[in-house]
């Protein structure tokens, strides 16, 4: 049996929290660096929605698939 890629907890998160407002953006938008201000604002958008830990495995999953 062939194993599926792995699905991180940061991944599955993303697509729950992520895709509540608009269409889900592709981690290869922004660069590792330039997530964290992205990520932050739309926490403060509705942070009962996103909390800080979600926040941080959300962050964790768009950088290391971000763009190079
Ligand atoms: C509460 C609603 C809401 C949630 C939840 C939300 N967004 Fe957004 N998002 C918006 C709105 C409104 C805009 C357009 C205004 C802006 O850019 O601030 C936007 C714009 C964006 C943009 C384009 C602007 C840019 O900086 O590139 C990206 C990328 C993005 N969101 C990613 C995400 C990611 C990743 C998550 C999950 C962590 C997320 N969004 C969760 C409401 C939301």
């Amino acid at each position: 049996m062939i194993n599926p890629p792995p699905t991180t907890e940061g991944e599955m998160l993303y697509k729950e929290k992520c895709s509540k407002c608009h269409e889900l953006r592709p981690p290869l938008r922004h660069t590792a660096n330039e997530w964290p201000t992205t990520v932050d604002r739309m926490q403060s958008k509705d942070p009962l929605w996103i909390s800080d830990t979600e926040k941080e495995k959300i962050l964790a999953y768009l950088q290391a698939n971000a763009r190079k």
